[in-house]
């Protein structure tokens, strides 16, 4: 296993986000895959009920805001994305609404407002004292007694880790916060015990890199997924090449599309929903 994403999401972390047209793009890729990855943009059930226009959907850290206008787009509901930054699009469905604000701030909405409230790849965004004092209970805030959260996350883990990205962790090593990784696996343990949530489910799917699946579409998602961790490193080469060489830079990162398919690397995605329970 390697922690070497997490520590490029780290470095993300540290930079005002998204910094640049190629973080924009990334952004809207790492939504394509997600929604294929699953065929869908959500797990609750509350396929029905997202035809109400009375219906309050929250997108929270909506970047883009891909995810919040695709669920307008495709439904009545009342939807609306928050972000720290405005990055949002000048076209957008009638039925969405965007807002800037830090959630650690507070969100700006009445408490019990939201019928369904979801938040996607924040993780790296927050320490574990971030997500377990503030961000969680300020989603249960907002969410009405009966409605549902939903988290997506990608694992900080890469899986069968090739060899080539070892320098590349230890020229990270110095930089790795550590609160950053295997948040997740103890994640569902800490939404059991708030007893604010009832019924939650935890689904998880491997997201390969490179394209050494039988399945045509897991080998597009790697190759997307792997194309979008070269940019990564790339954006924060200046960091890493306080390690080692521009030279060898270059090089491994050449060899890492290659080393995907050695190794069979991969990563995982997990999704987490559940219902708040009644007062
Ligand atoms: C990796 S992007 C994910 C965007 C979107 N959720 C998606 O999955 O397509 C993370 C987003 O979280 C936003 N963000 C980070 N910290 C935040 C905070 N404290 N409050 C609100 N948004 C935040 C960033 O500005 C960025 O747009």
């Amino acid at each position: 296993m390697g922690k070497i994403f997490s520590k490029l999401l780290f470095f993300q972390r540290q930079v005002p986000f998204p910094s640049s047209e190629s973080h924009i793009d990334s952004i809207q890729v790492c939504h394509d895959i997600c929604r294929e990855l699953w065929g869908q943009n959500f797990i609750a059930p509350i396929h029905d009920e997202l035809k109400k226009k009375d219906f309050k959907v929250l997108d929270v850290g909506c970047g883009t805001g891909s995810w919040v206008c695709e669920l307008a787009a495709d439904y009545q509901a009342s939807c609306h994305g928050i972000d720290i930054q405005s990055v949002f699009p000048t076209q957008k469905p009638r039925n969405v609404q965007f807002y800037t604000a830090n959630i650690l701030n507070g969100l700006p909405f009445d408490d019990n407002f939201f019928d369904y409230v979801h938040i996607r790849s924040l993780a790296m965004f927050f320490t574990k004292e971030d997500w377990e004092s503030k961000v969680v209970f300020e989603l249960f805030r907002v969410l009405k007694p009966n409605g549902y959260l939903e988290f997506v996350e990608c694992d900080s883990m890469i899986y069968n880790m090739p060899t080539s990205l070892n320098p590349l962790c230890k020229a990270g090593h110095p930089l790795l916060p550590p609160s950053s990784s295997s948040y997740l696996i103890r994640f569902e343990r800490f939404l059991h015990d708030t007893n604010k949530l009832e019924n939650i489910c935890h689904e998880q799917k491997q997201l390969i890199l490179g394209n050494w699946s039988n399945d045509p579409l897991q080998n597009k998602l790697g190759s997307l997924m792997s194309g979008i961790i070269c940019q990564c490193f790339r954006n924060h080469q200046d960091a890493f090449c306080s390690y080692i060489s521009k030279k060898d830079f270059a090089k491994l990162i050449e060899q890492l599309p290659i080393d995907y398919n050695l190794f069979k690397t991969y990563m995982v995605v997990h999704r987490f929903v559940g219902k708040k329970v009644a007062d």
